[in-house]
C-alpha cells in the first residue's frame, strides 16, 4: 500500500518536472504517451476529434460540459473514467450521480459517441478514459478557435470503482475559499498556478443558479453590484430541483474560449467564492492579472496544466481495462 502511494506520488512529481511551464510535457509523462495509437488504433484521436466537433457546431456548451468532464474524473479516481460509469444493482450510487455531477455534468452521449465510432474503428483497444482526455482537448481547440491546441498523451486505462460519496469528498465546491482550493489541488499533485490556470476553464459554459445564488446573491459578497442585478434577474431567490435555470460563466464572450475569465476576475463579475478567491492572496492576484493582460500567456499555461491534469493517478498495467461500453466495467 504505501510503495503504490509513493508511486503515485513520483508520479505526479516526475510530471510537474518533466511539465516545466511554457511548453507541454515531453512524451512519456506516468506511462503516458503522445501518439500512444499511433499504431494500435492509428484513426482514434481524429474520430474523437470529429465526434467532438460535430457536438459543439450543434452547441458549444456540450465543449464546455467535455472540458468539466475531464476535471471531475481525473478528481476522484484519477483519469480512468470512473465518472462514466452508469449505477448498477451492485453499486447504486456511482460518481455520476453524486450532487457535483448530477444533473450539471454534460457531454456523456458524446463520448458514448466516439466510443462507439472508434470500437468500430478497432475493437478494444482505446479507453474511455482517454476517450475523455482526448475529447476535453478537443473541445478546448475548438471552443478556442485552434488557439488553445496541444498534444495529450494517451495510454490510461478504465477503472472498475466508482462511488458518490468520493465525488464528494475530492471535487471542491465552488463555496471554497483560497486556501481550500490551494489544499484540494495539492492531493492530486497539481500546484497553485495550475488551479489558477485551470479555473479560467470558467470562460465557457454554465452554471445553475443554486450553484452560487445562496452563496453570493442572497448573502453579502463582493459580486459587482449591476452583475448581481442582473444575476437577480435571471435566478430565484432560492433556486430548487424544480427551478433552476443556468447563466453563463463568462457574461462577456460565454462561448469563446479566452482569457476573459480573468478579465472577469478582476472586476469582481464571476460567480463562484472559488473564482473570487483568486484575488485574495498577492501571488495569485498577480497571476490573474497576467493571465488577463499578457496575449497569449493563459492559452500556453492552460495547455500545460490541461496534460498535467490529465495524469492523475492514472491507471496502467494491471490495475484497469480497456471498457466495452463506457457506462458499464467489462
Ligand atoms: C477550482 C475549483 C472549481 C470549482 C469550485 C468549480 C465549480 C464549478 C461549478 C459549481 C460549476 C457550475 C455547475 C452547474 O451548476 O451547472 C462549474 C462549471 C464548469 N466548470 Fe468548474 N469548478 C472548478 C474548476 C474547474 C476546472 C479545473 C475545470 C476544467 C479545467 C472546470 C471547468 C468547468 C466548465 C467548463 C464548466 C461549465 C460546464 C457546462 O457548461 O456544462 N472547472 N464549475
Ligand atoms: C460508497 O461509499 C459509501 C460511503 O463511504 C459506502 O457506504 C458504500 O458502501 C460505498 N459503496 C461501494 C459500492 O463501495
Ligand atoms: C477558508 O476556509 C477555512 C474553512 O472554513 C477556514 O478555516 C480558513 O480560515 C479560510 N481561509 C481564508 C483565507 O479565509
Amino acid at each position: 500500500m504505501a510503495s503504490k502511494v509513493a508511486a503515485l506520488l513520483s508520479c505526479a512529481l516526475l510530471v510537474v518536472a518533466a511539465a516545466g511551464y511554457y511548453t507541454p510535457p515531453n512524451p512519456a509523462t506516468c506511462g503516458l504517451k503522445v501518439g500512444y495509437y499511433h499504431d494500435k488504433c492509428p484513426a482514434a484521436e481524429e474520430i474523437v476529434k470529429h465526434v467532438v466537433g460535430d457536438a459543439i457546431f450543434h452547441n458549444p456548451g456540450i465543449g464546455a460540459g467535455l472540458i468539466r468532464m475531464l476535471f471531475h474524473d481525473c478528481f476522484v479516481e484519477g483519469c480512468d473514467g470512473s465518472v462514466l460509469l452508469d449505477p448498477t444493482p451492485a453499486n447504486p450510487q456511482p460518481e455520476k450521480l453524486s450532487p457535483p455531477n448530477n444533473p450539471s455534468l454534460r457531454g456523456f452521449e458524446v463520448i458514448d459517441a466516439a466510443k462507439a465510432a472508434v470500437e468500430h474503428a478497432c475493437p478494444g483497444i482505446v479507453s474511455c478514459a482517454d476517450i475523455v482526455a482526448f475529447a476535453a482537448r478537443d473541445a478546448s481547440f475548438f471552443l478556442s478557435s485552434g488557439r488553445v491546441g496541444f498534444d495529450m498523451p494517451g495510454g490510461r486505462l478504465d477503472g472498475r470503482f466508482s462511488n458518490a460519496s468520493r465525488a464528494l469528498a475530492f471535487l471542491p465546491p465552488p463555496v471554497f475559499n483560497l486556501s481550500e482550493l490551494v489544499s484540494s489541488f495539492s492531493t492530486k499533485g497539481l500546484a497553485v498556478e495550475d488551479m489558477v490556470v485551470l479555473s479560467g476553464a470558467h470562460t465557457v459554459g454554465r452554471s445553475h443558479c443554486s450553484s452560487f445564488v445562496p452563496d453570493r446573491l442572497a448573502v453579502p459578497s463582493d459580486i459587482d453590484p449591476s452583475f448581481a442585478a442582473s444575476l437577480r434577474r435571471k435566478c430565484p431567490a432560492s433556486p430548487s430541483s424544480g427551478d433552476d435555470p443556468t447563466v453563463a460563466l463568462d457574461v462577456v464572450t460565454p462561448d469563446a474560449m479566452d482569457s476573459q475569465y480573468y478579465r472577469n476576475v478582476m472586476a469582481r463579475r464571476v460567480l463562484f467564492t472559488s473564482d473570487a478567491s483568486l484575488l485574495t492572496s498577492p501571488a495569485t492576484a498577480k497571476m490573474v492579472s497576467d493571465n488577463a493582460n499578457i496575449p497569449g500567456w493563459w492559452e500556453e499555461k492552460f495547455k500545460a496544466a490541461m496534460v498535467k491534469m490529465a495524469s492523475v493517478e492514472v491507471k496502467t498495467g494491471n490495475q484497469g481495462e480497456v471498457r466495452r461500453n463506457c457506462r458499464v466495467a467489462n
